[in-house]
C-alpha cells in the first residue's frame, strides 16, 4: 500500500511511520515543513495535492485546523482517509462528514484495541449499576492540547446514551456545593510523558468500580492506525469508526 502520514513528524505520527514501513507498505510523510522521519521522506504540506495521485490511504494526526483544511483536498482527490486527530468542534465534524459522502472515512478518538474493549464493558457497568455516581479522570502528557480527550468524550456519550439521558458534564470541582446525581465529574491531569491513562468510577450502595484503560506506549495508536488504513482501502464512501475495523 502507497501510504501519506499526515503529521509524520509528531510523537503518533513518527511511530505511525515506523509501524507501516514495518510492515512493508511504501510511505511518505507530510508536515509542516520537509524533514526526515525513520529514513522516510517528509514533504511541506503544499505538496499534498501531488502526494496523492499515487496514495491508496492517507492517515492524519495532526491538529483540527490542518485536518480541516487537508479534508477537502483528500476528498477531491478520493483517496480513503484515517482521522486519529481529536479536539474538533462541530465545524470540523462537518467538514469530515461531508468528506465521507466522497471517500471513505474512518474517524477514532483512540486506535487501541483495549480502548474499544473499554467502551462496551463502559455500556455494560452503567447499565448495571443505574443509579451509581459516575466520576471520569484522564491523564495525558504534557504536550496535550485538548482537553479533555477525545476518549474521554467518548466515554461520556456512551454513559449518556447508556443512561439514555445527558449528565451534566461537571469540569473539575471548587468551592462549597455538594454533587448533584445529575452530574458526571471530569477531570482532566496533564503532566509529563503518559500516554493517555482513562478511568471511569462508577460508585453507589457502599461500593466502588473502576474501568481503566492505560496506553503503555504510543505504538499501540500506531498499530491500530495502520490496521485502519489498510482495512479502509476499498472501502466504499461513508463514515466508519475503529470498531468497524475490528
Ligand atoms: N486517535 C488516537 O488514537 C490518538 C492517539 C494519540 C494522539 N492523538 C491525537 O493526534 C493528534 C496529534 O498528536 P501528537 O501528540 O502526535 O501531536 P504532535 O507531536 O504535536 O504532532 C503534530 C503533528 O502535526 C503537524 N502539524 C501541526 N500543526 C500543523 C498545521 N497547522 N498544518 C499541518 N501540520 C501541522 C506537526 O508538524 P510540524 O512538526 O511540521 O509542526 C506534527 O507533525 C492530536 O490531536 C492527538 O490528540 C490521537
Amino acid at each position: 500500500m502507497n501510504l501519506v502520514v499526515v503529521g509524520a513528524t509528531g510523537r503518533t505520527g513518527s511511530e505511525i511511520v515506523a509501524e507501516a514501513s514495518g510492515r512493508g507498505h511504501d510511505v511518505v510523510g507530510v508536515a509542516t515543513t520537509s524533514d526526515t522521519v525513520e529514513d522516510v521522506r517528509v514533504y511541506p504540506s503544499e505538496d499534498l495535492p501531488e502526494l496523492l495521485d499515487d496514495a491508496d490511504a492517507v492517515v492524519d494526526f495532526t491538529v483540527p485546523e490542518a485536518t480541516r483544511e487537508y479534508a477537502g483536498v483528500i476528498a477531491e482527490a478520493g483517496v480513503p482517509y484515517v482521522v486519529g486527530t481529536t479536539g474538533f468542534g462541530e465545524a470540523g465534524i462537518e467538514t469530515l462528514r461531508a468528506a465521507s459522502e466522497s471517500i471513505a472515512v474512518l474517524k477514532a478518538s483512540n486506535f487501541a484495541r483495549g480502548v474499544q474493549a473499554l467502551l462496551r464493558v463502559v455500556e455494560a457497568g452503567v447499565e448495571a449499576l443505574p443509579d451509581y455516581d459516575v466520576e471520569l479522570t484522564e491523564t495525558h502528557h504534557s504536550g496535550k492540547r485538548d482537553a479533555p480527550s477525545g476518549t474521554a468524550n467518548t466515554i461520556l456519550d456512551v454513559v449518556d446514551s447508556t443512561r439514555e439521558a445527558a449528565l451534566e458534564r461537571t469540569h473539575g470541582r471548587e468551592g462549597e456545593h455538594s454533587r448533584e446525581d445529575s452530574e458526571v465529574g471530569v477531570h482532566v491531569r496533564r503532566a509529563g510523558t503518559v500516554r493517555g491513562e482513562h478511568e471511569l468510577l462508577l460508585a453507589g450502595n457502599d461500593e466502588l468500580l473502576t474501568l481503566t484503560h492505560r496506553a503503555e506506549s504510543r505504538r499501540v495508536f500506531a498499530a491500530g492506525a495502520v490496521d485502519a488504513a489498510e482495512w479502509l482501502t476499498g472501502q466504499e464512501p461513508g463514515w466508519y469508526g475503529f470498531d468497524d475495523v475490528l
